[in-house]
């Protein structure tokens, strides 16, 4: 151990005793004074005075989160008070009850139903045993973890349309807390401050211009009475930007916009200026991208909030920026001054983004020795396959090494700070197979670094796609659109990679100092959950619906949990009254979840909380049993034809293939009969709208919707004969 490392861990020991000694017995008069000092700086707890989860014991404890609270996140680790638990978003519970030695007598306390079956993506937040949780629709939960109910819910009331706007499903991935304030980003494009106490709205501004396709996701950040959030949309044509606004007022403190608009119009600043020349084309016109929707982090100390920057509008680099170019600031990390929002400095991760490769994947930041030499660092693992490791005092580039199997680019140059990129990387003349593909090596699912191994745990995948230029293509400007320019050139040929692995999803153990993996665990599906490291254990769910802990040094299985659906999320851990918890929601969904899973059954949204000793029942939920629909097809194949393609251009996306099984949104083909003789109705005119299912009415008509509804009807009756000819006990259940 280094000893900043040796320091750490002495420092937050000591700061964790004061709380175990307000619990129990008070020894001496020198732990009185430090219970009381502990008390005067932190406000939690210490009141006895009221009902833990009445109004004002809420109102006392959420109140107590502020700036030194937050800057302070490590000394009361009972509390999980910011979305990746500290500024350094290390996702590290220094809480020690919980441990590999007795990890056999991990069991449930309480599960609570959020009775829907929309992606959960959300990280909890926890103070004094009160738990605020976001889901689809962005719906935020207040919920007693002493007794395991829930204490209120504000729903936004996001409109419906959005979930065809939404380029990755409804999901929200968190929370901030602040001075007695929620605060949550909503989908349609709204910071809402919420009263912690009775989940009443305090305020809420309008973050971006809701004529264009903004929709928001991510996890507002609170620093130094700041609350920052980002927005998303680049697939369907926004500019970029994060706000910072007064976060007991709401009044915008700042703006940075992430890519420069149309020069004409002027530049906001130098950096859009300087932004500007490496750009070409038209790119305004699409709005540029660089949607800035998930990782913040903030170092108190160099008063920098540091944002990841996403990919382009248009994904495809020779139609966004047609003569090339770095297009800053896409893919890029830029550290902003947290007092003004100037630039103070920037690391692009892939210049000319030409692959969906966001930046936009958690920043967690560190303190180690590299060299003999203490460095202030900052740790990526962007989309593009390489883990960075940055100065974050100066964003010069320490080290990038690729931790999953990449062929964009062949390395680094540490000396340049650029990717080497391999010469069929851009799909210029032939459509090639890139990884990673937009996917990412890992996405948005938080990893976790543990200063004790010196591990960083990835949530990652091999995953590649085709790329290549599209033939005619052109801009669709309605906002409901997915516009990436790719598609591939049926006149080019694919380049396929014969040293390509396998494709998979794994859990990497990632030692940044070594710049090596030092073990993995894999997965069957490519697209699992986020990550909480505890001292001697690492927790991840899974698709395949566990929740699942691994020595956090050598990645043996130690325990899992079957949840029975599928998980995405991150779980937490924190400390009620002494007593340690994990909790994980699980709720399958998001961007690959929609239309695709891995579990027989889909069960609602559901917190699980455990804790040692406990063995509570498993909710029971009921087993659907999925039956194809069997109808008579009533058109010709032509229509039938005609009927795929539009349910490829349409459909797809959120239902997944007929007869896949579905995902969170159902697989059509096993509707029942009721849904089928409603089909026009569900499909044209909005029956199922406030369920999310978009009214196709103004795109479609009357015999473009019964020719969908007649190729479902086909691919049913075919995969039921398939299904009856090869295995007569198969039931075609998923
Ligand atoms: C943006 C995502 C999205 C798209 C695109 C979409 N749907 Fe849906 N669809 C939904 C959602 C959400 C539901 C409701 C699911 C539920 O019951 O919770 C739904 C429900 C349905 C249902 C009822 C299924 C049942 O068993 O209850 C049908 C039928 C349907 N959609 C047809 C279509 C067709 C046809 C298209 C293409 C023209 C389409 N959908 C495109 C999201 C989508």
């Amino acid at each position: 151990m280094t000893n900043f490392f040796k320091r750490m861990r002495k420092k937050l020991s000591d700061d964790i005793k004061p709380v175990k000694y307000m619990r129990f017995v008070i020894r001496n008069r020198f732990q009185i004074i430090l219970v009381f000092s502990f008390c005067f700086t932190f406000m939690v707890g210490c009141n006895q005075g009221f009902d833990k989860g009445s109004v004002e014991h809420i109102k006392e404890v959420t109140r107590a989160v502020n700036n030194d609270r937050l800057i302070n996140a490590d000394r009361t680790p009972q509390d999980w008070l910011s979305y990746g638990r500290n500024y350094s978003e290390d996702r590290f519970s220094t809480l020690t009850q919980i441990t590999k030695l007795n990890i056999d007598s991990l069991g449930l306390a309480w599960t609570l139903n959020l009775g829907t079956t929309k992606g959960f993506e959300a990280t909890p937040l926890v103070v004094d045993g009160i738990m605020y949780v976001s889901g689809p629709w962005s719906i935020v939960y207040a919920v007693d973890v002493r007794k395991g109910e829930l204490i209120w819910t504000y729903d936004p009331k996001v409109p419906r349309e959005y979930g065809e706007i939404a380029c990755c499903d409804v999901v929200n991935r968190g929370v901030a807390l602040y001075e007695g304030l929620v605060y949550v980003g909503t989908l349609d494009g709204r910071l809402v401050a919420i009263n912690a106490a009775t989940g009443d709205k305090a305020w809420e501004v309008l973050t971006v211009d809701q004529s264009e396709s903004y929709t928001i996701t991510g996890a507002p950040r609170v620093f130094d009475g700041k609350v920052i959030i980002g927005n998303g949309g680049a697939e369907f044509g926004v500019r970029g930007y994060v706000t910072a606004y007064d976060a007991l007022t709401g009044d915008q403190t700042w703006r940075f916009y992430t890519v420069p608009g149309n020069p004409e119009n002027g530049f906001e600043n130098e950096a859009m200026e300087k932004a500007a020349e490496t750009w070409t084309g038209k790119w305004w016109e699409s709005g540029g991208g660089g949607t800035a929707w998930d990782a913040f982090a903030y170092d108190p100390e160099l008063k920098l909030i540091y944002v990841g920057v996403g990919n382009g509008t248009l994904w495809n680099q020779a139609l966004r920026s047609p003569k090339g170019g770095d297009n800053l600031y896409l893919s890029s990390i830029v550290a902003l001054n947290s007092e003004n929002g100037n630039l103070e400095w920037y690391y692009q991760t892939t210049p000319g983004d030409n692959w969906d490769y966001t930046a936009t994947q958690q920043i967690i930041l560190a303190e180690f020795e590299i060299d003999n030499q203490s460095r202030k660092v900052l740790m990526q693992a962007p989309k593009n396959g390489f883990f960075y490791v940055l100065d974050r005092t100066n964003g010069a580039l320490i080290s990038a090494d690729p931790y999953v199997y990449t062929n964009w680019a062949t390395h680094v140059d540490l000396k340049t700070g650029r990717p080497v990129e391999t010469d069929y990387s851009r799909y210029k003349e032939v459509n090639a197979q890139i990884f990673p593909g937009p996917a990412g090596g890992h996405n948005w699912q938080p990893m976790a670094f543990n200063p004790v191994t010196k591990l960083v745990y990835i949530p990652a995948r091999d995953l590649s796609m085709i790329y290549g230029q599209p033939l005619n293509w052109e801009y669709n400007q309605d906002i409901r659109t997915f516009n990436i320019a790719l598609g591939g050139n049926k006149n080019a040929i694919t380049r396929m990679d014969s040293l390509a692995p396998e494709e998979k999803g794994m859990l990497i153990a990632w030692d940044p100092i070594e710049k090596k993996e030092v073990w993995r665990a894999p997965h069957k599906s490519t697209w699992n959950a986020g990550v909480l490291s505890l001292e001697d254990l690492v927790f991840q769910g899974n698709a395949e619906g566990f929740l699942v802990a691994y020595d956090a040094a050598d990645g043996t299985e130690k325990w899992r949990f079957n949840v029975g659906s599928g998980v995405v999320a991150s779980p937490i851990s924190y400390q009620v009254d002494g007593k340690q918890y994990i909790t994980l929601i699980s709720g399958w969904g998001g961007v690959l979840g929609r239309s695709v899973r891995f579990t027989d059954q889909l069960y609602p949204g559901t917190i699980y909380t455990f804790a040692l000793g406990e063995n509570g029942a498993i909710p029971e939920y009921p087993t659907i049993k999925k039956e194809f629909i069997d109808l008579e097809v009533t058109v010709a194949m032509d229509n039938i034809e005609k009927g795929k393609l539009v349910f490829n251009q349409y459909c797809n996306r959120c239902h997944g293939t007929p007869g896949n099984g579905g995902g969170a949104y159902p697989d059509i083909a096993y509707s029942d009969k009721a849904v089928f003789g409603m089909f026009s109705q569900i499909v044209g005119e909005g029956a199922f709208f406030s369920k999310g299912m978009p009214n196709f009415g103004d795109r479609l008509d009357e015999n473009q919707i019964n020719d969908v509804k007649n190729y479902i009807v086909h691919e049913a009756k075919v995969l039921k004969n398939n299904i009856k000819a090869n295995d007569p006990t198969n039931s075609g259940i998923h």
